[in-house]
């Protein structure tokens, strides 16, 4: 990364970081995330692909929303987009008003590790490494001191319930305490906003309502703005907001009645 793209993207972010952490330094009106006629589109000439056709979704900080639809429809392609791993081919992403898609590729990683955690369906924890160096990871790519990634990871893995198997590999560890890991790791950065693309595909029923109870409380608790697909009602039902995606535009948009409450 050259030194003139992290001073800008620095500066250009550190507004959006202030803001993002304290709810009332930003204008109530911006909203956290923007998404404007976003299209995507995957290849080239005759094969190319059409996978986004012009999204459009505002996201309040602190929001829980779920994000549902037919396979196929644009849902990953979509957080994908939201997490900064890719950008739109046309349309416009504001994150805390800065345009995300004008940003180089050095400027959206900046903007990735300050601002997202990501939770995948197959956890992808590094195997032979214990659950400990699993959530230490992202501050080893930040630089953090080797007392201060202790500690983060110490109460990550605490606050997914993981005290005590600090020291367990993946392959020690049951799928749904595997999850928890990767939660752990995606939270130990303190994001904004948590990206969980099918968190529960992998895990029994009752594994998944373990999963959506932490993603509840860490919402509710830490104020930390979760977006995540499901194919699965049941989990879906956590969520105060509902989004379905078909054929790649957001078919509907409205408030869960009746989200579940996690005592
Ligand atoms: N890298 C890629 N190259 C080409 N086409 C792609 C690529 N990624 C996704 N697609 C296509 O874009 C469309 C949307 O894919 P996406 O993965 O966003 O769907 P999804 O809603 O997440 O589906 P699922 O519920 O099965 O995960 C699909 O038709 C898919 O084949
Ligand atoms: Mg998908």
């Amino acid at each position: 990364m050259s030194t003139s793209h992290s001073t800008a993207a620095s500066a250009a972010l550190s507004a959006a970081t202030n803001a993002a952490r304290s709810p009332t330094s930003a204008t109530p009106e911006q909203p956290l995330i923007r998404l404007r006629g976003v299209t995507k589109v995957y290849g080239e000439g005759a094969l190319a692909f059409q996978a986004l056709k012009g999204v459009n979704l505002d996201i309040a900080r602190s929001d829980f929303v779920a994000i549902m639809g037919p396979s196929g429809s644009g849902k990953s392609t979509a957080m994908n987009m939201l997490g900064c791993l890719d950008r739109p081919t046309t349309g416009e992403y504001l994150f805390l008003g800065e345009h995300v898609e004008s940003l180089t590729r050095d400027q959206r990683a900046l903007l990735r590790r300050r601002y997202f955690g990501f939770v995948f369906q197959g956890f992808n924890l590094l195997a032979r490494t214990s659950a400990q160096e699993n959530v230490e990871l992202p501050l080893l790519y930040r630089g953090e001191s080797a007392s201060k990634r202790h500690g983060a990871a110490a109460r990550a893995l605490d606050a997914v319930g993981l005290k005590g198997w600090e020291h367990h590999t993946p392959a020690e560890l049951s799928g749904g305490q595997q999850q928890r890991v990767a939660i752990a790791r995606a939270i130990v950065t303190q994001p904004a906003v948590l990206l969980a693309d099918e968190p529960t595909g992998n895990l029994d029923t009752q594994r998944s309502h373990e999963i959506m109870e932490l993603l509840w409380r860490l919402n509710r608790d830490q104020g930390i703005t979760v977006l995540m697909v499901t194919h699965e009602a049941d989990m879906a039902a956590y969520a105060r907001r509902i989004v379905r995606f078909v054929d790649g535009v957001v078919d509907s948009d409205a408030p869960n009645p009746h989200p579940v409450e996690v005592s």
